[in-house]
């Protein structure tokens, strides 16, 4: 799909990774609407960016609230044809820690907005998609790009919620593809390994320079631009579905 005036949706996108994926788009002629639980910090970007941004407060995790997003972004500027999941949290927590065993809750929680938020987004943003005249010769309507982790599939210590949410962020990227086909839209999910975030930035520095250390290369944490760039890649071409792609410079994490 090419990107030039096209409609996105970006949740998480007054920072990190998101950000950097607004910021990307923008650049690139793209409309954007950030789906967002931080106000202050969206206003900021839209004051900076000017035309073609407008955000919502949007809670992804539930149901109302991403509809009325959606309505937003329809209001706004009629039609929706992109959409990038990168709202998140990460709070670590053992099955077993020092203060006992983790409770449902916390687990819960985690699944409620990476797994379960993520899903939310994507049906109510298909199901505006759909509406779409088909944009190009195959007939694509839409195209969905999610996050999950590389804790999808070697989870450290202290990631078991993380993990079982961004694995089931990535076990359904083919199904849904699947659902999809049908319409026209297509989705994919980005594994990112260890970004230089504001998420990451909650770490003690001597573990981000040791995760650093775990990357075969480049030995660094990845550059929120270069997961901008991927995102950028999996919406231009047309002929990648249903692929969930590792963006970590090789890491295979260690258990901590
Ligand atoms: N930074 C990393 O190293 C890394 C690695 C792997 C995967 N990821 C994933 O990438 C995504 C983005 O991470 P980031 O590092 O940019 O994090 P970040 O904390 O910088 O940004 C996340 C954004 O999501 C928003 N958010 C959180 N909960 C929300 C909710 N319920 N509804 C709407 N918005 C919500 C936050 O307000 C924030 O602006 C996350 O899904 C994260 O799990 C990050």
């Amino acid at each position: 799909m090419e990107l030039e005036n096209k409609v996105a949706i970006v949740t998480g996108g007054a920072s990190g990774l998101g950000l950097a994926t607004v910021r990307n788009l923008h650049e690139k002629g793209v409309k954007i609407i950030i789906f967002d639980l931080n106000e202050e910090k969206a206003k900021e970007i839209i004051e900076e960016l000017g035309q073609r941004v407008t955000y919502s407060i949007v809670n992804v995790a539930d149901e109302e609230s991403v509809k009325a997003g959606i309505d937003q972004a329809f209001n706004h500027f009629g039609e929706v044809h992109i959409c990038v999941n990168c709202a998140g949290i990460a709070p670590p927590g053992k099955t077993i820690g020092k203060k006992g065993v983790l409770p449902l809750e916390n687990f819960r929680k985690v699944i409620d907005i990476n797994l379960i938020g993520t899903f939310n987004v994507i049906r109510l943003a298909a199901e505006q998609m759909v509406k779409n005249e088909p944009l190009t010769d195959d007939g694509e309507r839409g195209v969905i790009i999610n996050t999950a982790s590389v804790a999808a599939f070697d989870g450290q210590m202290g990631q078991a919620a993380y993990g079982a949410s961004k694995a089931g962020v990535a076990g359904m990227t083919l199904p849904i593809a699947r659902d999809l086909s049908e319409f026209g839209i297509r989705i994919n999910t980005i594994a990112p390994g260890l970004f230089r975030t504001p998420m990451a930035a909650g770490l003690p520095e001597k573990i981000i320079e040791k995760l650093g250390s775990m990357v075969e290369f480049p030995k660094r944490l990845g550059k929120p631009e270069e997961y901008a760039k991927l995102a950028q890649f999996l919406i231009e071409n047309s002929y990648i579905n249903g692929e969930v792609i590792r963006l970590d410079g090789g890491i295979r994490m260690a258990p901590r």
